[in-house]
């Protein structure tokens, strides 16, 4: 029996910076992954969680999403999920055994806006890490802007079986699993990267963790707070590069019981953005900096 959702997670992302010396050394030593593998100038970086990597990056000219890696389930038909994919409007590679770290199959697709995707099945997971230091455990969720965020709905809902959890005045939820949230999609007039948040185990994790950043001289650059949709408590932070990532736990877990929220549902009061509202604003360079990367 074909599974609910074809797509089983959010696994990777790889970006493309200006200088990839510095981003290793911020994602190892201030960040908390830990170097995997490299290959072919691409390096690898994992969490404490069983992706083999959850990011990977490359040098080159300015700093941009090359892809975002989703992982299929198992049991999921690749040649369907690829046929689906190009009905509703993407354009899709070959299916072929993946060259990146962790291997599978898999194959890449772009969206209606160009924007690369990856999916791969049966790569090679690895052996969780224990080791107290707070690193992220696997990627939590991307948030992407949308210059036609109903075109991009219907794609992840007919294109790759995703389902809606929530509408804000701005943003759209939606799952491939029991997290409330995989795929955030933005309404803007650009169709660039708004942030990337990394799963910590426990809300103690996301504050040791970011406290670490702190350290590194990295200001709080939104938080810590809690979210309304999806409930998950998060810190957000440029990285050396102007990326916005974000500490984040305790997402909400949903089942098929979840009213699913509209606009209306969302509405915070005057001077509020989150439930706890003790943490550091969102100032313009956040602002700034969620629509300024661009997907190559
Ligand atoms: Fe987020």
């Amino acid at each position: 029996m074909a599974p609910r959702f074809p797509i089983a997670d959010l696994a990777n992302v790889h970006l493309q910076v200006p200088d990839i010396a510095k981003a290793v050394t911020f994602y190892t030593q201030v960040w908390g992954l830990l170097e995997a593998h490299r290959a072919d100038d691409v390096v690898y970086l994992r969490g404490s969680g069983s992706d083999p990597y959850l990011v990977a990056l490359q040098q080159g000219t300015h700093t941009a999403v090359i892809s975002v890696g989703l992982r299929a389930d198992p049991t999921a038909d690749l040649a369907e999920l690829r046929n689906r994919i190009v009905e509703a409007g993407g354009m899709a590679q070959d299916i072929g055994a993946c060259s990146t770290f962790g291997g599978g199959t898999g194959f890449g697709y772009r969206d209606h806006r160009g924007r690369l995707f990856t999916i791969v099945q049966d790569d090679t997971l690895l052996d969780p890490i224990e080791d107290g230091q707070h690193r992220p455990r696997r990627l939590a969720h991307v948030n992407i802007n949308c210059s036609d965020v109903e075109a991009d709905l219907t794609f992840y809902q007919q294109g790759l079986g995703f389902e809606i959890t929530d509408r804000t005045k701005i943003m759209s939820f939606v799952r491939t699993n029991d997290d409330h949230h995989v795929i955030v999609l933005a309404t803007d007039t650009v169709d660039t990267l708004n942030h990337i948040a990394f799963l910590q185990d426990t809300l103690e994790d996301v504050m040791l963790a970011s406290g670490k950043v702190v350290d590194a001289g990295y200001p709080v650059a939104w938080g810590p707070g809690r979210h309304g949709p999806g409930d998950n408590v998060f810190n957000y932070f440029l990285d050396p590069f102007g990326i916005v990532i974000e500490h984040t736990a305790e997402i909400l877990k949903v089942d098929d019981t979840y009213k699913i929220g509209g606009p209306d549902d969302w509405v915070w009061p005057p001077g509020r953005t989150d439930h706890w509202g003790v943490g550091h604003a969102k100032g313009d360079d956040c602002k700034n900096a969620q629509r300024a990367i661009p997907f190559i």
